[in-house]
């Protein structure tokens, strides 16, 4: 078990640098798979969801060679089986982005299971009824699935729910299809735009980028480019309520501002100072208790799910009542029992959480029970008194690119153990 015990109380005060985007990343390596050729991808995040998509796309018949810190070249000229064998591997959600591009490259694919945060049922019925429609026939046997398709049909879709997963199945599997396919109420987060852009400079022909609507051109084939990954928002902004929740003052930089605007409005809302630099630098900092506020989330422009838990240890400590309601994910608010233990009061039900802030949290053992809830009990202990340990936080290191090491060059007392 592998654990951070925290001291709390500490103001956060310095620079902290993001990474790469985890939800950007995998897409976007799914992506290079319909490439004969060499890709070189940088700003790759250092972590153990990476490391394990890594090793699934080894099995399809990757070479994947590190050329510097954090940057990879990716040989996919010899992919020959879409058979994904995850035997040995934990399990991840973003794995999902395979079956769209190994269906593409190889007419038939097979992922034994899709794991990620257990926040929802999280079906996949919007990713097979769009790739039906692009020709593909689906079946689930003891929880493998399985697609084979003669060819891709170009298509006109309509997503019942503009799923991030179902959006980047469907270009990834359509972007080499002959013909023209329509995707209508597509998911508009800027991870699908970052592949976009992947894709696009890859000699894909792909409009509507950031819109609801994509049209895809299918073009013969993609050749090999280099390629940054876009900055991860959900890190950025976890940092600035890192900042917030202790009264601290942080620059966090290497990261897009238009990416998370209804993050840095929302904070402002709560009292703290947002100072936009440059688009890829932001300082923010907070001088009082944070004043209580309400938030919805929802798909991109909306405000993201996966800030939903850090947001929720924030209201904790603020002056006056929070509401807090989930749209995305019907099991979000499991963290606010470990929060209640640290002294919050929280009442919720599956899709709301009322939030009645009180002056202090005290440090405690807590759980972490899914990556965004183990980020949302790091900040809760930054901010508490006394000393809390958090156990469980492989869950978190799927996420977080040293976290702990971030949070300490800013002042934060805390160690990582391992038992
Ligand atoms: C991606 O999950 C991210 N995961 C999530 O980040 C993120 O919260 C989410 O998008 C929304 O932005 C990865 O990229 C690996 P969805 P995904 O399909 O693709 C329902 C994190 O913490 N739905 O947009 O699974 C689904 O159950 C993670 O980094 C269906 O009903 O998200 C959910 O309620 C957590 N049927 C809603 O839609 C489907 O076929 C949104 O899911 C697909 C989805």
């Amino acid at each position: 078990m592998k654990k951070y015990i925290i001291q709390g109380g500490h103001p956060l005060k310095g620079n902290i640098s993001v990474s790469g985007s985890k939800n950007a990343t995998m897409p976007i390596l799914s992506a290079t798979l319909l490439i004969d050729g060499i890709t070189r991808l940088t700003n790759v995040p250092d972590l153990g969801d990476i490391d394990i998509f890594f090793e699934l796309m080894k099995r399809a018949g990757a070479i994947i060679t590190p050329y510097e810190k954090n940057a990879f070249e990716i040989d996919t000229r010899n992919i020959h089986t879409g058979d994904v064998d995850d035997s040995g591997l934990e399990k991840i959600r973003g794995s999902q982005t395979l079956l769209g591009a190994l269906l593409a490259r190889i007419g038939k694919v097979t992922l034994p299971s899709l794991g990620g945060c257990q926040i929802g049922a999280r079906p996949i019925d919007i990713h097979l009824n769009g790739l039906k429609q692009l020709g593909a026939e689906s079946s689930i046997i003891k929880g493998a699935v399985h697609l084979e398709a003669q060819k891709i049909n170009a298509s006109h879709i309509y997503l019942d729910y503009p799923s991030f997963g179902a959006t980047a199945n469907l270009i990834l599997a359509s972007c080499t299809a002959q013909g023209n396919t329509i995707i209508e109420n597509a998911a508009q987060e800027p991870e699908i735009a970052d592949l976009v852009n992947f894709l696009n400079k890859s000699g894909a022909k792909i409009y509507g980028i950031g819109s609801k609507t994509l049209r895809i051109t299918g073009v013969e084939r993609l050749r090999p480019v280099t390629h940054r990954i876009m900055p991860d928002r959900i890190q950025a902004s976890t940092y600035m309520i890192a900042s917030a929740i202790t009264q601290g003052d942080l620059t966090i930089e290497n990261i897009s501002a238009n990416d998370f605007s209804s993050v840095i409005f929302k904070l402002r809302e709560t009292g703290a100072e947002v100072q936009i630099m440059n688009m890829d630098k932001i300082r923010v900092s907070m001088r009082q208790r944070p004043m209580g506020f309400k938030i919805k989330t929802m798909p991109f422009p909306g405000f993201p799910t996966d800030v939903q838990s850090p947001m929720l240890a924030l209201a904790s400590l603020a002056d006056g009542m929070s509401v807090i309601m989930e749209s995305v994910f019907e099991n979000r608010f499991q963290v606010a029992q470990e929060l209640n233990r640290m002294g919050a009061k929280i009442v919720y039900n599956e899709r709301m959480a009322t939030v009645i802030g009180v002056e202090n949290l005290y440090g405690a053992v807590v759980q972490v029970q899914n990556l965004r809830a183990g980020a949302s009990l790091v900040l809760a202990a930054l901010a508490a008194q006394g000393e809390s340990e958090i156990l469980g936080i492989e869950a978190i290191e799927r996420g977080y690119d040293n976290l702990d090491k971030q949070l300490a060059q800013c002042g934060a007392e805390i160690t990582r153990m391992e038992d």
